[in-house]
């Protein structure tokens, strides 16, 4: 009985939103992600990721809390039904927290201040030496055709979005770059992409760089030149 309900407000949920498709912007967020997590069930598919991958309880356990407490002003770059939470975190003064997604259809995951738009442009929308650290998990060449997810792999232009990234982050802020060795099997500081904009620092609680055996996702801390 609890299904039917749930599947039948799941599909007038999606009959309202192809409908009338500018809707979304008038229903307050709140509402929007309640009807998305609890009608439309979202995140059903990703509860064995969340509750298990070990890169994933890496990111939400322990790397973005001991970044929470050790930065002040905050990007996360790429947003998804399962990263809203991260919010939480910077409760304490949500201005500290920025989110950027270039899909404007996550824009409902972002936090307070959310931008649409691709990481390679953050400095159209924030001023010189902003960010004091930039979390970039799940982006490089992560791709998704079907979705038009196109990912960040070639080295000019992961060159460029290191540029304009030490551009918007002061002298000695935090790069944390997270990735799937399946889709980039050497990191930019192996692919000699960081100079002379960053350098691989060992001053994080993991030292320079975090794997997980047997599981394809790494992760490396950078400092800004
Ligand atoms: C796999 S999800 C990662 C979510 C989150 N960063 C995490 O690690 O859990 C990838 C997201 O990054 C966004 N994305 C991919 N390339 C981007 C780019 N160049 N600029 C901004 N967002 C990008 C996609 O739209 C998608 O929502």
């Amino acid at each position: 009985m609890l299904g039917f309900m749930k599947s039948s407000l799941s599909r007038l949920a999606y009959w309202v939103n192809d409908r009338f498709p500018g809707i979304k912007g008038l229903v307050p967020k709140k509402l929007h992600r309640f009807v998305l997590l609890r009608v439309v069930g979202m995140n059903d598919q990703y509860e064995q990721m969340l509750r298990q991958n070990p890169e994933r309880l890496f990111l939400q356990n322990e790397a973005l809390p001991w970044v929470s407490a050790s930065y002040r002003q905050v990007l996360f770059v790429g947003t998804a039904s399962y990263t809203y939470q991260y919010e939480k975190l910077f409760a304490d003064d949500p201005d500290r927290y920025t989110t950027i997604d270039r899909n404007p259809t996550t824009k409902v995951w972002g936090s307070k201040h959310h931008i649409v738009a691709p990481i390679e442009q953050i400095d159209r929308h924030r001023a010189p030496g902003f960010f004091d650290c930039i979390v970039l998990s799940g982006v490089l060449a992560y791709r998704i055709p079907a979705h038009g997810d196109y990912g960040l792999a070639a080295p000019d232009e992961l060159r460029a979005m290191l540029k304009v990234l030490h551009g918007v982050m002061r002298p000695g802020g935090l790069l944390l770059v997270g990735w799937n060795l399946r889709d980039m099997a050497q990191s930019l500081a192996q692919l000699g992409l960081l100079e002379p904009y960053f350098v691989p620092t060992d001053k994080t609680p993991w030292g320079t760089r975090k794997e997980f055996p047997g599981d394809p996702h790494v992760f490396e801390f950078y400092e800004r030149r």
